[in-house]
């Protein structure tokens, strides 16, 4: 396996490059792109999983050049959260990437990303970033539209890949990019989840193979909260409480929230009509875990 750093990117040997400086992503990423390429990226904080894949095959899927971004960004985590423990395998990512013929992994340093003296913010305001997760992690989202603004500006991508996973996350994405005139569009990409239900997530590897297994509660609650709008039920407030009393047999689980909302706006909806949000962020020992499901009339 080649993993160079900093050298030119050669599409005839189908060599993957790591890139770690802003000025080296931005010249591989404009020769691709004065060579007609469309460009697609995928931003994530690395330890890649399944679900990090199907972000970048969709990526291949529609266009020509893909660009990867591993970086762990500080400005997401609050104080007290795990961006110590966050896992961080650059080695073993790449290996993944490179088998999956990604073009190049931008994984820059903190102070290429956040130099000193680093005082511009990108801040969605309102709801959408002050519920669900918002209430837990103040300041989290903020974090999270300024990496994904300084790395859309540094990548320039075409389409830039998000999963469902992260519904609240990828809602406050879309906002900015609309809200900021944005020169990309944002493809939403399905949950993939464990054989069990689980979602996949980088932090599924803090659990215990016991609280693993317990985790699945939560997928299978959302799913018989789908049951019971199936069979009618259009209250909020009841199809919550299913998922509550299933969560409820696990001793040790504790509820941060479970909403429904509008997937657009993240308003809390009192009865679903047509299309809403349903989702859980749930403490899980030493796993904070978050997941959804999108309930729609058409699917009744
Ligand atoms: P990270 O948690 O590494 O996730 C990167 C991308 O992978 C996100 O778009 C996330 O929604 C998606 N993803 C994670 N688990 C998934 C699953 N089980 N199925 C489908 N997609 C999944 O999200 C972040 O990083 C960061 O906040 C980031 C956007 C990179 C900004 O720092």
């Amino acid at each position: 396996m080649h993993l160079g750093v900093e050298s030119a990117y050669d599409k005839k040997t189908s060599i993957m490059k790591i890139i770690k400086t802003i000025n080296e992503i931005r010249k591989q990423v404009s020769s691709a792109k004065s060579s007609g390429m469309r460009v697609g990226f995928v931003p994530t904080m690395g330890a890649l999983h399944a679900g990090h894949l199907s972000l970048i095959q969709a990526a291949q899927k529609a266009c020509d050049f893909v660009v990867v971004s591993i970086f762990v960004n500080p400005t997401q985590f609050g104080a007290g959260e795990d961006l110590d423990k966050y896992p961080r395998v650059l080695e073993l990512d790449a290996a993944k990437c490179e088998s999956l013929g990604v073009d190049v992994i931008f994984a820059p340093q903190v102070s290429e990303m956040y130099p000193e003296k680093f005082e511009s913010w990108v801040d969605v305001d309102g709801e959408i970033t002050q519920s669900l997760c918002g209430k837990s992690r103040p300041g989290h989202f903020r974090g999270v539209t300024t990496v994904c603004a300084k790395l859309f500006n540094i990548v320039l991508p075409d389409i830039a890949f998000f999963g469902q996973k992260d519904a609240q996350q990828l809602a406050v994405i879309k906002k900015m990019v609309s809200d900021l005139n944005m020169l990309l569009s944002i493809e939403a990409c399905p949950i993939v989840r464990e054989e069990s239900g689980l979602a996949m997530s980088s932090r599924n590897d803090y659990l215990s193979d016991i609280q693993r297994a317990d985790a699945a509660i939560i997928y299978q609650s959302l799913l018989s909260c789908e049951e019971l709008f199936i069979s009618g039920e259009r209250c909020s407030n009841v199809l919550k409480s299913k998922i509550t009393s299933m969560i409820a047999t696990v001793d040790y689980a504790r509820v941060d929230y479970i909403e429904i909302v509008d997937p657009g706006t993240l308003e809390p909806v009192e009865i679903v009509e047509d299309k809403a949000l349903i989702a859980v962020a749930i403490e899980f020992g030493p796993a904070r875990l978050i997941d959804n499901i999108i309930l729609s009339l058409n699917n009744v």
